[in-house]
C-alpha cells in the first residue's frame, strides 16, 4: 500500500509566544542506565492567555504536583507528545517526577548511553525525552542541576554552568550540583556522566576572568585532546579580538562521545562533540582532521554568543545562529590559516552540497516558512548558504558597517530569543541602508544565475556590462524576485595589474545587481586597452556566473588574474567544460592547451603548496551534475578520469620530484606543514590517475614508508581503485595496523565505499566491524558511497540504490534522523539518465510504502513530490 498522507507541517506564520515564563528550574537526576529518575521543579508565571501545555515524549510519569499538591488524573490530559494541565493559577510551582530509559535510546536524542557513559543531545527537540517542559527555544530559564550516580561507574558528573556542591552518599553513589546563571532554552541543556580522562588547561579572558578548561575523552586518550584544547584557546582569543566577545563562565568543558548524530553541540559551558572532531594524535589523524577539529571547536565555541547568549525565537530562525556561526568559523580559519585557500575549500563544499540541494526537490529557503520534521532542517542551505549571505552582506554594506552592526546586535539582543528581522535591523542601523530587499535572499530557494555580456568601446574607453539575474523555479516557488547580488569586480590589464574605473579604488569595485537586468558603464582612462573583467572575486555572492568566454579568453583571464580565488575558479570553469566535451566525445583526447596551462599554474604556485594542491582538484561529480540534465554519472566519472590522467601525465616528473623529497619532520599539525603535505597528497593522487602497474608499485612503496596518516591514507585511497595485489596488501595492512582505533577504521571503510561498486559497499556493510548503532560507522559506508561515489551509487543496474535503501531501512527504526539524512543522497534523482532514474524512483517509492519514521517520510515525500 502506498502512503499518500504527507506529514503535517509547522508554519512560521503560526508562531505565537508561549503564554508563561519559567524563570527558574531545578532538575534532579538519579542516574541509572535503564531507569533514570528525573524530578523537575519549575517556577511558572503567566504572561498571556492560553493553556499550560508541556512537551514530553516516552516519559513514564510518576507524579505531578502543583504548589506542592499532587494532581489527580482528572486534573490533566496527556497524549504521546503533550501534557496539558487544565487550570493553573497565574503563578505556581510545578513539580514533575518521571522515569526514562537511556539504555534503550538508540535515536541519540535526549539522554542516552554511549560507550557506557551518559550523555545528552537536546537540539532541536531532545529535552522532551528527558522531562516535561515547553521544549521551544523562546522559553528561557535558569537551570539548576543535581545528579547522583554510582560513583565507581560514573565518577565524573557534568552539566552546564559551574559546579556547586558535591559529595558521597553511603551506598556507593555520589552527587554533584551544577548551576547555570545564564537563562537558556532547553535545547542547550546537557548532562554527561561517566569515567573519562581529562586534558585540562586555563584561559584568562580580556576582562581578566579566569576560566577552567577541560576536554573529556576515553580513558587513555588524554593526549589526543591536546589539539582540541589548543583550538579552544585560539577560539576564545579570536572572538575577543575579532568581535570583542569574551567567555562568560568560570568553566568550559568539552566531552567527546563516539555515538553522535552530528559534528558537535554547543550546550552552554558543556559542548558535546562527536569524538571524530576531538581526538587527534600525530600518528592517527590527518591534516584534514586537525583542520576540522580546529574549525568545529571554533564553531561550537562561537555559538556561545551567536546561539546561546542570543538564541532563536523559533526553529525557522535556525540560520540566525547557524549561518552566522559558520561565517564566524570560516573567518576564524581564514585568520589562522590561508584566507584564499579557506575560501576555495568553503566554495567547493558549497557548490558540491548546497548548490546541489538548491537545484533538487529538497530545495528550501535559508529561512524556511514551513517544515515537516525539524531534524531535516539542519541542511547545507541553512548552514552554508546562510554563511554566504552574511558574507554577501559584508560586501554590500562594507566590513566596518558589518562590525558596527554586530556590536549593536550583541548589545541589543543579548539574553533574547531573536529573529532574522531583529538581526537585519542592526545592520540597517549601522549602515543606514534599507535591507528589506536583501532579506529576500532568506525567503527564496534556488541559486541565482548572473548572465554577463560585455561591450567595449575603444573610442570612449568604456566597458559596458549587461547583467541579468534569474533564479530557477524550486518546489512550491515558481515566481522568483530579484535579489541584491554584490559582485566584487576588477578590470585587469593583462600584465598583472588593474585598470581603475571611475569611482573604483585600487582598481576594484563592487557591482550590485539588485534588479533583474542592469547596465553598468565602466569609464576607463582615455586610451586604455580593452580590459579583462574579473568578477565575483573571492566569490562575493553565492551565484552561478554565466559568461560567453572562449577557452582562449578563459586561459588569458586565468593568466592575468590577481584574485587567487578566481585563478582557481577560471580553471574550474575550463575543466568543467572540458569534462563535458570529453563526455560528448569519447574518442577525443583531452585538450593539450588546457592541460599544460593547468600544469604550469600548479608548478608556478609551488611556493604556496596548499593553493597549488587545490588547482589539481577537478570539479566534483556532484557539482558537474548541476550543469547537465539528464546526466550519466558513470560517463561523467569516466570523462573526469581521462582529464585527470592527462594532468597526471603532464605533471609526472614534478610528482616524482616532489614525492622524492622527505615529508616535513618533525611532524607539526600547523597550516604550513599541512600545505606541504597537501601538495604531496595531490601528487600521490595524480600518480594514481596514471593507472599503470608502475604507479601501483610506487604508491605501495610510498604507502609502506608513509610517515603520517595524511600520506598513508592518501596512498591507500589512491591504491583502492587498482585491481592489483598492491591494493589488497594496502587494505589489509592498514586494517591490521589500525583495527583498534575506530576513527581510523571509519576512514578505512570510507575510502573503500567511496570508490568501490555497490557490491563493495554491501560487503562493507556486512563486515564484522560494521555497526548500525554507530552513526560514524554507518556514514563511513553509506554516506561515503551514496554521497561521494555517484557513479556507483547511480549505476544503471540499481544495485547502488538498493544497498542504500537497505541500510536506511535497517537504520530507520533505531535512528530516524540518521536514516533520513542518508536518503537525502537521492536528491538529484530526477536528473539521472532514464534507467537509473527509474530505479531511483522505484526505490524511493518502495521505501515510502514501508512504514518508516516521520523524518524519513518527510524526505521521501519531498523527494518524490
Ligand atoms: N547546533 C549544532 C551545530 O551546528 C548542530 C547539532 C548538533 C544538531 N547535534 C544536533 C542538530 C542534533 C540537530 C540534532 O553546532
Ligand atoms: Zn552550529
Amino acid at each position: 500500500m502506498l502512503r499518500t498522507d504527507t506529514p503535517v507541517s509547522i508554519k512560521l506564520e503560526e508562531y505565537t509566544p508561549y503564554p508563561f515564563e519559567i524563570d527558574e528550574v531545578a532538575l534532579d537526576f538519579s542516574l541509572d542506565p535503564k531507569a533514570t529518575r528525573v524530578k523537575t521543579k519549575m517556577k511558572v508565571r503567566r504572561t498571556a492567555d492560553g493553556a499550560f501545555v508541556l512537551d514530553g515524549v516516552k516519559l513514564t510519569l510518576n507524579e505531578i504536583r502543583l504548589n506542592g499538591k499532587a494532581l489527580r488524573d482528572s486534573d490533566y490530559t496527556r497524549d504521546d507528545e503533550k501534557l496539558t494541565i487544565k487550570t493553573v493559577p497565574d503563578e505556581f510551582t510545578l513539580e514533575t517526577d518521571v522515569t526514562i530509559d537511556p539504555s534503550s535510546n538508540t535515536a541519540l536524542s535526549g539522554l542516552y548511553i554511549s560507550g557506557g557513559r551518559f550523555c545528552s543531545q537536546c537540539e532541536a527537540t531532545g529535552f522532551r525525552y528527558i522531562t516535561y517542559w515547553p521544549d521551544r527555544p523562546d522559553v528561557m530559564s535558569r537551570f539548576h542541576v543535581r545528579m547522583d550516580a554510582d560513583k565507581s561507574k560514573y565518577p565524573i558528573l557534568l552539566s552546564n554552568g559551574t559546579p556547586g556542591d558535591s559529595g558521597d552518599h553511603s551506598d556507593g553513589r555520589h552527587y554533584a550540583e551544577w548551576d547555570d546563571p545564564h537563562p537558556k532554552p532547553s535545547y542547550l541543556f546537557a548532562l554527561c556522566a561517566g569515567d573519562y580522562d581529562v586534558w585540562r588547561d586555563t584561559f584568562t579572558t580580556m576582562n581578566g576572568d579566569h576560566v577552567d578548561l577541560g576536554v573529556y575523552v576515553d580513558k587513555g586518550q588524554a593526549t589526543s585532546a591536546e589539539w582540541a584544547m589548543e583550538s579552544l584557546k585560539a577560539s576564545m582569543k579570536w572572538d575577543e579580538e575579532r568581535f570583542a566577545r569574551a567567555y562568560d563562565l568560570g568553566v568550559f568543558n568539552i566531552v567527546a562521545v563516539r555515538d553522535f548524530n552530528f559534528g558537535a553541540m554547543e550546550n552552554k559551558g558543556l559542548n558535546i562533540f562527536n569524538s571524530a572532531y576531538v581526538l587527534a594524535s600525530q600518528e592517527s589523524a590527518t591534516d584534514a582532521d586537525f583542520e576540522a577539529i580546529e574549525s568545529i571547536v571554533g564553531h561550537e565555541y562561537f555559538h556561545n554568543w551567536t546561539g546561546n547568549r542570543i538564541t532563536c525565537r523559533d526553529w525557522f530562525q535556525l540560520c540566525l545562529k547557524e549561518g552566522l556561526t559558520v561565517f564566524r568559523d570560516q573567518e576564524f580559519s581564514s585568520d589562522l590559516r590561508s584566507r584564499p585557500v579557506q575560501r576555495i575549500k568553503d566554495v567547493m563544499g558549497l557548490r558540491a552540497r548546497q548548490f546541489a540541494e538548491d537545484a533538487g526537490p529538497l530545495a528550501h529557503p535559508v529561512r524556511p516558512d514551513k517544515y515537516g520534521s525539524i531534524e531535516n532542517l539542519y541542511t547545507a542551505t541553512v548552514y552554508s548558504k546562510g554563511a554566504e549571505l552574511i558574507r554577501a552582506l559584508t560586501v554590500l554594506i562594507g566590513m566596518d558597517a558589518f562590525d558596527k552592526g554586530m556590536q549593536i546586535y550583541f548589545d541589543e539582543f543579548d539574553g533574547t530569543a531573536s529573529t532574522i528581522e531583529d538581526f537585519y535591523g542592526c545592520f540597517e542601523k549601522a549602515s543606514g541602508k534599507d535591507l528589506s530587499q536583501f532579506r529576500r535572499w532568506y525567503a527564496q530557494a534556488g541559486t541565482p544565475s548572473v548572465r554577463i555580456d560585455e561591450d567595449w568601446n575603444g573610442d570612449t574607453s568604456t566597458l559596458t556590462l549587461s547583467l541579468r539575474q534569474s533564479t530557477p523555479a524550486t518546489p512550491g516557488e515558481t515566481d522568483k524576485q530579484p535579489v541584491p547580488i554584490p559582485l566584487r569586480a576588477a578590470l585587469l590589464d593583462g600584465k598583472g595589474g588593474h585598470i581603475d574605473a571611475d569611482g573604483w579604488q585600487n582598481g576594484e569595485g563592487v557591482i550590485v545587481l539588485d534588479t533583474e537586468t542592469k547596465t553598468v558603464e565602466l569609464k576607463l582612462p582615455q586610451g586604455s586597452d580593452k580590459p579583462l573583467l574579473s568578477v565575483n572575486r573571492q566569490f562575493s555572492a553565492p551565484v552561478h556566473i554565466d559568461r560567453d568566454l572562449s577557452n582562449e579568453q578563459l586561459l588569458e583571464l586565468a593568466a592575468s588574474e590577481t584574485d587567487p580565488f578566481n585563478i582557481w575558479d577560471n580553471f574550474q570553469t575550463l575543466a568543467r567544460s572540458e569534462i563535458f566535451r570529453l563526455l560528448d566525445n569519447p574518442q577525443s583526447p583531452p585538450d593539450e592547451a588546457l592541460i599544460s596551462a593547468l600544469a604550469d599554474a600548479v608548478r608556478s604556485n609551488e611556493s604556496d603548496p596548499a593553493f597549488a594542491a587545490l588547482l589539481t582538484v577537478l570539479p566534483d561529480i556532484g557539482e558537474l551534475f548541476q550543469h547537465r540534465d539528464p546526466v550519466d554519472p558513470a560517463g561523467l566519472s569516466d570523462a573526469r578520469k581521462r582529464l585527470r590522467k592527462a594532468l597526471g601525465e603532464n605533471l609526472k616528473s614534478d610528482a616524482e620530484r616532489i614525492l622524492a623529497e622527505p615529508s616535513p619532520a618533525p611532524f607539526e599539525p600547523n597550516a604550513e606543514q599541512a600545505g606541504i603535505r597537501s601538495l604531496r597528497t595531490a601528487m600521490i593522487g595524480l600518480t594514481g590517475a596514471l593507472d599503470t602497474p608502475d604507479a601501483a608499485r610506487k604508491l605501495k612503496a610510498l604507502f609502506d614508508a608513509a610517515p603520517n596518516m595524511t600520506e598513508s591514507l592518501a596512498c591507500l585511497r589512491t591504491l583502492v581503485p587498482f585491481k592489483t595485489s598492491e591494493r589488497e596488501d594496502a587494505i589489509s595492512t592498514f586494517y591490521e595496523r589500525w583495527k583498534d582505533n575506530p576513527l581510523v577504521i571509519d576512514k578505512w571503510f570510507a575510502v573503500q565505499a567511496g570508490q568501490g561498486t555497490a557490491e563493495d559497499a554491501r560487503r562493507l556493510s556486512e563486515h564484522q566491524d560494521f555497526d548500525l548503532s554507530n552513526p560514524n560507522r554507518v556514514r563511513s559506508v553509506a554516506a561515503a558511497f551514496a554521497m561521494t561515489n555517484l557513479a556507483a551509487f547511480h549505476a544503471r543496474d540499481g544495485e547502488g540504490h538498493k544497498v542504500i535503501a537497505d541500510i536506511a531501512l535497517d537504520t530507520d527504526p533505531r535512528n530516524p534522523a540518521l536514516a533520513a539524512r542518508l536518503l537525502t543522497s537521492f536528491e538529484q534523482w530526477r536528473k539521472l539518465e532514464p534507467v537509473a532514474k527509474a530505479s531511483a524512483e522505484r526505490t524511493l517509492k518502495s521505501l515510502q510504502a514501508a512504514s518508516l519514521s516521520k523524518n524519513t517520510m518527510d524526505i521521501l515525500a519531498r523527494a518524490l513530490d
